[in-house]
Formats: C-alpha cells, sequence, structure tokens
C-alpha cells in the first residue's frame, strides 16, 4: 500500500494508475477504523481496480466544543488495517495541505434543503463542512466511484445532491449499516460510553425498529410514534435531540403515498453522541 501525505505526491500515483486504465474508486474516512468502514473499502474492490482511502480529521465539520481535539486518532492501527484489506493508496494530509486559505477564508460548498434540519440544526456548518471537505477529496484523487455508509443517511443524501447539482463526474455508492450483535451501529464515538451506557446503547436502535415495526402495522401518527419513541429515550437517561419519519429521497415531511421512509434518530448518552436510521418501505 502506498502512503501519501501531499497531493502531488497523491498525483504522482494517480497519474500511472490512470494510464493503466481501470475503475478508481475512494473512501473518504476520518480513521480510528471498524468494521463499518472496512464495509465500504471491501465493496470498493469489489467496484473498482483501484482503492483509495482517505484519513482526515476534517476541523470545518466540527462545531465549537464539539470532540475535534479529542476525535480518536489512529493512522498506524488504520494502516495496517487498509493494507491487509487490500487498499493500494492511502492518503493522510495534514489540514494546511486541504485548507491552504486556513479555515475560514477558503472557498466553501453549500447544498441547500438537505442539509437543513436533523443533524443540520442540532450542528450548524457541519454538513458545509462535509460537503466542502469531500469536494476537495473529490478533486484530488478524481475517483469513478465514492463509497458513503447509511449509518450517515443525511451525510449520504447530502452528498449525492451535491453530485448531482455540481455535475461531478462520478458514482455515489451507498452500503448498508454495520452494526453490533445487540444493533448498536459501529461508530469511532461509541468508544466515549462507559461500559454501562454502551450496556443501554442498543436501545437507541431499538426504538427506530419499533417505529418501523408499528408502521409497517398501519399506524400514521408519526408525530405521536415519536413523542413515544423520544420519552423511552429519556427514560433511559438518553438526550434525544431528534426522532423523526422522514421521506427516504429527500428527508422531507413524508406525504400521503409516500412509500419509502426512513426513521432518524440522534441522542446523546453520557459524552457520546448517537445517530442511527432505518429505511424501508411500506
Ligand atoms: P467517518 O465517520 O469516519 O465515516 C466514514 C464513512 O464510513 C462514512 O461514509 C460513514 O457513513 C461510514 N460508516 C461509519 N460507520 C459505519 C457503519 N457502522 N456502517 C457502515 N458505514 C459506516 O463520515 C465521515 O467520516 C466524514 O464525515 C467524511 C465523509 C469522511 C468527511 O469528513
Amino acid at each position: 500500500m502506498f502512503v501519501a501525505r501531499t497531493i502531488p505526491e497523491l498525483r504522482r500515483r494517480l497519474r500511472e494508475w490512470r494510464r493503466a486504465g481501470g475503475r478508481l474508486a475512494l473512501v473518504p474516512t476520518m480513521g480510528n477504523l471498524h468494521a463499518g468502514h472496512m464495509a465500504l473499502v471491501a465493496r470498493a474492490r469489489e467496484l473498482a481496480q483501484r482503492v483509495v482511502v482517505t484519513i482526515f480529521v476534517n476541523p470545518t465539520q466540527f462545531g465549537p466544543g464539539e470532540d475535534y481535539s479529542s476525535y480518536p486518532r489512529t493512522p498506524e492501527r488504520d494502516a495496517v488495517m487498509l493494507e491487509q484489506a487490500g487498499t493500494d493508496l492511502l492518503f493522510l494530509p495534514e489540514a494546511e495541505e486541504i485548507y491552504p486559505s486556513g479555515l475560514r477564508d477558503g472557498a466553501a460548498v453549500e447544498v441547500p434543503v438537505v442539509s437543513e434540519g436533523l443533524c443540520g440544526e442540532a450542528r450548524p456548518g457541519h454538513f458545509r463542512g462535509v460537503a466542502t471537505v469531500v469536494t476537495k477529496l473529490f478533486n484530488c484523487v478524481q475517483p469513478d466511484v465514492s463509497l458513503f455508509g447509511e449509518k450517515d443517511y443525511q451525510q449520504l443524501l447530502v452528498i449525492r445532491k451535491m453530485v448531482r447539482d455540481l455535475c461531478m463526474p462520478l458514482e455515489i455508492v451507498a452500503v448498508p449499516t454495520v452494526r453490533e450483535p445487540d444493533g448498536l451501529a459501529l461508530s469511532s464515538r461509541n468508544a466515549y460510553l462507559t461500559p454501562e451506557e454502551r450496556e443501554r446503547a442498543p436501545l437507541l436502535y431499538r426504538t427506530l425498529v419499533e417505529g418501523r415495526d408499528r408502521i409497517l402495522a398501519g399506524e400514521r401518527n408519526f408525530g405521536e410514534l415519536a413523542a413515544r419513541a423520544r420519552e423511552k429515550l429519556l427514560g433511559a437517561g438518553f438526550e434525544p435531540h431528534y426522532w423523526e419519519v422522514r421521506a427516504a429521497g429527500d428527508l422531507g415531511v413524508p406525504q400521503q403515498g409516500e412509500r419509502c421512509l426512513v426513521i432518524l434518530g440522534a441522542a446523546s448518552l453520557g459524552g457520546a453522541r448517537l445517530i442511527d436510521n432505518i429505511l424501508f418501505r411500506i
């Protein structure tokens, strides 16, 4: 596996590969890799001849007071996992490489409507930071395909809309959420949970499964479902941020006859902010 830390180094290697032909896949991550990230790498290997993974803890997607400085950074361990999984190139840039005009004065990418509400409301500026860094990574790597997890469903839709609206020449592929046996979605932030909180954490996903099952059984009062789920989470010591039934295509409020739904939930438990969702058809 080749490791590049600067854009010129990265481009030099990519130029050689492009000359040889074949598809190139990009998997953007913030590192501290787990089986969820590795599922994206495995899918990338099926879809392309060359797989590039980026590890960059992107400062512009963290709000003031969020966990940017404490976010777990484990590059040596990550590199071993990526090498074993058959990654061709790991791009590990410093912030100065990605933000040459600094964190405040550089050009940025906005993706209206789908970035608003849910995590966009709880974390102002978050999706602007995500869309901006992902654009930069697309421009650095120029992949044919890039992979994103359904775990961060709003992020996936923000990226899809950005690619469509800005005519970016690549395909976005979604990968289903990888979970622990008890249902908890894998996340680097699960490391912030104490052992006792870790026991309680799967409740978030259980409320989503219950919500889905009630809708499949005919329940259509989504407000009532949401109120009950929030109460359950509060009762178990979570601090719920949102729990909403939305249209899976654009995260709008579901209109009558909407068939593809997603329930999205976010809640803090101790020092961890957990997010999860469940996608289904009615
Ligand atoms: P990060 O949280 O490291 O996630 C990188 C990718 O892994 C994202 O596409 C995310 O949806 C996916 N992922 C995380 N947990 C997953 C799970 N349990 N199952 C399946 N996929 C999972 O998301 C980011 O980084 C950043 O916002 C980034 C896109 C890299 C931009 O900075």
